[in-house]
């Protein structure tokens, strides 16, 4: 699927360690110049720089901090978003042929939602770009569960140290990518690297939404939370429209505010296939590995873009996850949700921008299908620090210091599908995962230990219907 550009002249990029950025890592030491991109001369830490203020996305905002075009609020009333784990188009891409006719050799990227499930499954070989670092080599080893776009078990490893209060990255970047085309290559954690974690995969069905939501109504659902469990709303680049800053969603920390950067950042992060939107190799092992090398034979950017889009397209067109069996005990469950408090951080109901609606920094339009619905999310988008931060900042630089202790409350939808739960998927029940709140959430989770046993049971088969 990799048509490489093979016209690039290479300067080499010499032996100054670059950072692996998977939602945004770049270099941490500030002493060491960073290098510069052969193809446009950026360095990835201006990349990840946000510019100019958020635009404004809903006609109806007035705050005097974000600029921009805005929609029109609709004036017919929104409606649900489709649901279902059933491998169909929402209806933002068309459904196209029969999945079990398309091969390699048929097979036309950002055609239609099984077309682009196809290249979203396809397994990538060094040939396509793989490595030399890499965690895994299709999209859908990580997003399956339980159909393409779902989550699954397989968790990443981040690690880094402290500089006085300052984090930085580990020699590769913040993540320690667990495999490699070469046995001299392999990543390992380094011995000064005191802060690890592991990062589980998240689920993307119904994405396309929460990509949807305007910038204004997340700042609006932060703003009536009580100070005391105010989210974060944090601003970052959309990597194809120049770094434009926008409200992050996607990923533990919400890095990233739209799919298609996403989709850039894991592609190279995740099978160390380099792409326009990031167009430089990883350093493997601490070592500069960039094409062309021993290690790389593939000229760079290794996809031309189109996997990039097929990957977006593909997760904007998934339904959202459908709900489970909705029983008397369900709807009493969630009744005590809502009372204690869960749901000031679990959002249960957001609705999408208006059809039209410009977002991404003007990079994309909200089509039909995802303007004015209403999601069931269970989670407002931003970060919070309910105690299990894992001291990895979304970069090592001073405006996100502050994200190194908050996770972005996690959506429940599809929670029933989960059975390692938290950023690290380290909780292995319910109980545990709630148990484990503090900070923020402190309050509500001495509500939660206050209920009886037959209420917490009720809250319990609530969690099990999503
Ligand atoms: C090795 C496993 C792995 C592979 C392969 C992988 N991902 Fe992920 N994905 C993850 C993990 C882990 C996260 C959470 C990362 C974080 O926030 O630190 C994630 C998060 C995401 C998210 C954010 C979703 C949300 O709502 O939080 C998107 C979008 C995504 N991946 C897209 C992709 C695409 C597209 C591909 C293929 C190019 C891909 N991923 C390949 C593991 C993987
Ligand atoms: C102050 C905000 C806040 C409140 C209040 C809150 N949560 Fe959370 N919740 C979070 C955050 C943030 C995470 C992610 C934490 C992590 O991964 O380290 C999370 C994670 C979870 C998870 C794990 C989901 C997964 O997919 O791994 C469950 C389950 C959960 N919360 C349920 C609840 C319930 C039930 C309540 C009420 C008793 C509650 N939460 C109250 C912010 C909150």
């Amino acid at each position: 699927m990799k048509i490489g550009i093979a016209t690039c002249i290479a300067i080499g990029l010499g032996t100054a360690i670059v950072a692996s950025i998977y939602s945004t890592q770049v270099q941490s030491q500030s002493n060491v110049a960073e290098p510069v991109s052969r193809f446009d001369g950026k360095t990835r830490r201006e990349r990840f720089t946000h510019k100019g203020g958020i635009d404004r996305e809903l006609s109806s905002d007035t705050s005097p901090a974000v600029t921009g075009r805005a929609a029109a609020i609709p004036k017919t009333a929104p409606t649900e978003a489709a649901t279902g784990f059933d491998n169909l188009t929402n209806g933002a891409s068309e459904q196209g042929p029969a999945f079990e006719s398309i091969n390699a050799g048929n097979v036309m990227a950002r055609h239609s939602f099984n077309d682009n499930r196809f290249v979203f499954e396809e397994v990538e070989q060094i040939a396509d770009g793989l490595g030399p670092t890499y965690n895994a080599q299709s999209c859908r080893e990580c997003h399956q569960n339980v159909v393409t776009g779902g989550a699954s078990q397989v968790a990443e490893h981040r690690s880094g140290h402290l500089n006085g209060a300052q984090f930085e990255n580990s020699l590769s970047g913040s993540i320690v990518q667990s495999r490699a085309t070469y046995p001299e290559l392999v990543e390992h954690m380094n011995v000064e690297d005191s802060v690890s974690t592991l990062r589980i995969s998240t689920n993307i069905l119904g994405d396309g939404y929460v990509e949807a939501i305007s910038n204004q109504t997340l700042l609006a659902i932060r703003d009536r939370q009580p100070a005391a469990m105010r989210g974060t709303a944090v601003m970052v680049p959309v990597l194809e429209s120049d770094s434009k800053a926008r409200v992050g969603r996607f990923g533990w920390k919400s890095q990233h505010a739209s799919l298609e950067s996403f989709a850039a950042d894991a592609y190279l992060n995740e099978m160390g296939i380099t792409s326009p939107l990031l167009p430089d190799e990883n350093p493997a092992a601490g070592q500069d590995v960039q094409n062309p090398s021993p290690y790389d034979s593939v000229a760079d950017p290794e996809d031309d873009g189109v996997d990039i889009g097929a990957f977006a397209d593909f997760m904007r067109s998934t339904k959202a996850p459908p709900r489970g069996p909705v029983t008397p005990d369900v709807i009493a469950g969630e009744a005590l949700f809502n009372t204690i408090g869960c749901a000031i951080c679990h959002t249960p109901s957001i609705t999408t921008a208006p059809v039209n609606t410009s977002i991404n920094g003007g990079a994309y339009t909200v089509p039909a299908a995802l303007g004015n619905k209403t999601i069931h999310p269970y989670s407002d988008y931003l970060l919070h620090n309910v105690g299990t931060g894992d001291g990895i900042p979304i970069l090592p630089t001073v405006e996100y210091a502050a994200t190194a202790n908050q996770m972005r409350t996690a959506p429940l939808w599809a929670l029933r599908t989960r059975n390692r739960l938290m950023h690290d998927g380290l909780s292995f029940t319910l109980q545990e995962a709630i148990q484990r709140h503090a900070g923020q959430a402190a309050g509500v989770t001495k509500q939660y230990k206050a209920m009886s046993d037959a209420q917490r049971a009720q809250l319990i088969t609530f969690l099990n219907s999503l």
